[in-house]
């Protein structure tokens, strides 16, 4: 062929080869016009509805596996992996039985490869680069730059929908305080079923606080914690000039004071930050730490001053091994190390506690070094709503023999040092925590938390649960009662709503049924209990620990030997694997097992 009939062809070959322009789909023509097409969610398996003219949309099905007008036809990679993959509940019932075998699995080369999955896996349900925010809900520079927004898993329902929800359900959602004092309020304390104590609700709490800061200035939708991940924001504050009134310039080490011979946060005398206390309770009565809202519970202070004791012990290690090293190195390093701490808490314990899985999950970032990762990190919006475990809360708080009432607990500026760390981790590490899942476990005095994130979903406009259930690659519920498992929560959630599909994120989360022995229905879970899991714990630490295994890292003698000095991390081990990853990963995976 000479070269001319080739330049002529070529372009022609190209048309050819190139796949047909999709076609702009009329809305359903049964509908009354000019109803948003996208308000009826058409796109199904993360296709993206754009909308054309008034009543015309198109699904953007760009790498999703799937092409055709709603992105509902499998190629032929997806089809054949959609028929090999297990279905999320069988995955999760062999992971959660044959304890023997896991045995055999976690001793074996195997366990590595099921974790790298379960890391690759999960991550690659969060859309990565972040996609939307609360005012975009299509791809923008500014939601992918602007650190200051939450990210948002789903775009917002649009404006212009017939109903709240989108298509389906009321024209009014159901009055707040109703669904709340129906739905949320406990009737009788309900506790977790695999024994979770209510230290672990304090470890839960104050370690995602590092990166829920909803900004109360911007509004919601914004944040303060611009990290967007594990970096220990709330130990050592949020900016720079929080982080060296927290320091004390010698030797990296922080700020503290010493009360009945022991180390506790300097008050906020003696480090001039910002606390939320109520008015009227004196700076000297203040402790200050990286963040501001911890002097609410004696819970989060007492996280607190074991972080602190352990920066400034892991400080006193290396400058032992570094005399060198300037106070800037030691701090800097120090703070590394404690990253990789609490990572490898968080993994190995905490997420493992709340899987019940058998299979050991393992902190190695080695593991995804030759695989394909993305490792920058942005929290979602619907993450922090879904983390808000408030049923995890007593109706009261038992310390020895003393109850106290949330009057008496929250903001209780003594009771830390009164007790000390010791009799206040034994007496936490007792208690029973709530169930989170399944309905009605709200105490009374939290019931207004719950009140204010259903608000501020409606105010975000959040999809409704089913799309979020499809979303994950779960099948949407087609009755409140295979919602609920049970007939009259599920005929009140009727009434409240008209329509399954029109169900609220946030309630359909803590209304969902739990899985068996489980803390959390299937979306939230992956799901942390199991008897061999409590059993485990049995074996390892002292009976008041039950369902806490994390703690037996943390404390390793059932002394509660309260220095860290536990052997699982050499902090030169933990430098090195910090260094090597981006945090973030863990809060994938962390983010995922909730949301499970
Ligand atoms: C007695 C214990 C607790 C009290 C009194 C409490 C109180 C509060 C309050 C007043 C807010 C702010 C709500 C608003 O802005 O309207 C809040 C936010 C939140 N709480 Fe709790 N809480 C408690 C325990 C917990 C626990 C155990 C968790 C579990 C992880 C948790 C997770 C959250 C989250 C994720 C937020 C959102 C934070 C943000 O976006 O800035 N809370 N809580």
């Amino acid at each position: 062929m000479s070269r001319r009939s080739l330049s002529l062809w070529f372009p022609l070959l190209l048309l050819l080869l190139l796949p047909p322009t999709p076609s702009v789909l009329l809305a359903d023509p049964g509908v009354p016009s000019p109803v948003n097409p996208c308000c009826y969610y058409p796109c199904q398996n993360q296709g993206v509805c754009v909308r054309f003219g008034l009543d015309n949309y198109q699904c953007d099905c760009t790498r999703t596996g799937y092409s055709g007008p709603n992105c509902t036809i499998p190629e032929i990679w997806t089809w054949l992996r959609n028929s090999l993959r297990p279905s999320p509940s069988f995955t999760h019932f062999l992971l959660t039985h044959g304890y023997w075998l896991w045995e055999f699995v976690n001793a074996t080369f195997i366990r590595e490869i099921l974790m790298r999955l379960v890391l690759t896996v999960r991550s690659n349900l969060i859309p990565s680069p972040p996609t939307y925010n609360s005012a975009h809900d299509y791809i923008s520079w500014e939601s992918f730059s602007n650190v200051s927004y939450y990210t948002r898993i789903l775009p917002s329902v649009p404006k212009d929908c017939p109903t709240p929800m989108g298509t389906k359900g009321k024209k009014q959602l159901p009055d707040v305080q109703l669904l709340a004092q129906q739905l949320l309020l406990r009737r009788e304390f309900i506790p977790a079923p695999q024994g979770t104590n209510i230290l672990f609700a304090f470890f839960a709490q104050h370690f995602t606080h590092q990166f829920f800061k909803t900004s109360g200035k911007m509004g919601p939708g914004f944040t303060k914690a611009l990290g967007h991940g594990v970096d220990l924001g709330h130990i050592y504050g949020d900016n720079l000039e929080r982080q060296y009134h927290l320091r004390l310039f010698k030797d990296g080490k922080l700020k503290y004071q010493v009360l009945d011979g022991e180390v506790y946060p300097p008050s906020v005398e003696q480090a001039s930050v910002l606390m939320r206390y109520p008015p009227g309770v004196p700076p000297e009565r203040q402790m200050a730490v990286g963040q501001e809202v911890f002097g609410l519970l004696p819970g989060l202070m007492l996280f607190s001053t074991i972080w602190l004791r352990e920066h400034n012990r892991v400080c006193d290690l290396l400058k032992e091994e570094h005399p060198t090293w300037d106070d800037e190195q030691l701090f800097q390093t120090t703070r590394l190390i404690l990253i990789g701490e609490t990572i490898k808490i968080v993994i190995e314990e905490y997420v493992q506690h709340l899987s019940g899985y058998f299979l050991q999950l393992k902190f190695d970032p080695e593991l995804l070094f030759r695989a394909q990762f993305q490792y920058r990190n942005r929290i979602a919006m619907e993450f922090n709503h879904l983390y808000h475990w408030h049923p995890l809360m007593p109706n009261s708080f038992q310390v020895g023999s003393q109850e106290y009432s949330y009057e008496q607990f929250l903001f209780n500026t003594s009771m830390l040092v009164d007790y000390g760390v010791e009799a206040l981790v034994d007496a936490f590490s007792r208690q029973r925590a709530g169930r989170i899942g399944g309905g009605r476990n709200f105490d009374y005095h939290v019931l207004h938390v719950a009140v204010d994130v259903i608000k501020e979903s409606r105010e975000m406009r959040l999809q409704p649960f089913n799309e979020y259930r499809k979303r994950f690659g779960l099948k949407p519920y087609t009755s409140f009662q295979e919602l609920t498992g049970e007939k009259e929560m599920a005929a009140e959630l009727e009434e409240l709503y008209g329509d399954i599909d029109a169900l609220e994120f946030y309630p359909g989360l803590l209304l969902e049924k739990c899985q068996p022995n489980s803390i959390f229905g299937e979306m939230m879970t992956c799901p942390l209990c199991s008897p061999w899991l409590l059993k485990r714990c049995i074996y390892k630490v002292p009976e008041p620990w039950h369902g806490c295994h994390f703690l037996d890292s943390i404390f390793p003698s059932s002394a509660c030997d309260l220095g860290f000095n536990s052997h699982w991390i050499k902090y030169q081990a933990a430098f090195q694997e910090t260094l090597k990853i981006r945090i973030h990963q863990v809060l994938c995976v962390l983010q995922h097992v909730a949301s499970h």
